[in-house]
């Protein structure tokens, strides 16, 4: 098993450890998850799969919780920040 995954958040590439959730993969971007409906940036609150803040696009499908999802090579992650 691949000690490290790899990534694009918004077409950048990013490296994370094996077994790192998309939320991680976000952070390490730079980029937040997403806007809220007052324009204000969003990025994960609880880690637990409740606050729905954390929510991007993974290779397509909108409205993904990121903390609940791990990342998994060459995956497309859709963020607004
Ligand atoms: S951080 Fe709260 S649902 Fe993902």
């Amino acid at each position: 098993m691949s000690e490290s995954v790899s990534v694009r958040v918004n077409g950048k590439p990013v490296t994370v450890r094996a077994g790192a959730t998309v939320a991680v993969a976000v952070l390490a971007s730079g980029a937040t998850c997403r806007t809220s409906v007052t324009g204000q940036p969003r990025s994960p609150l609880c880690g637990m799969g409740t606050c729905f803040e954390c929510r991007v696009a993974i290779n397509g499908e909108p409205q993904r919780r990121s903390c609940q999802v791990l990342c998994e090579a060459n995956m497309e992650i859709e963020a607004n920040g």
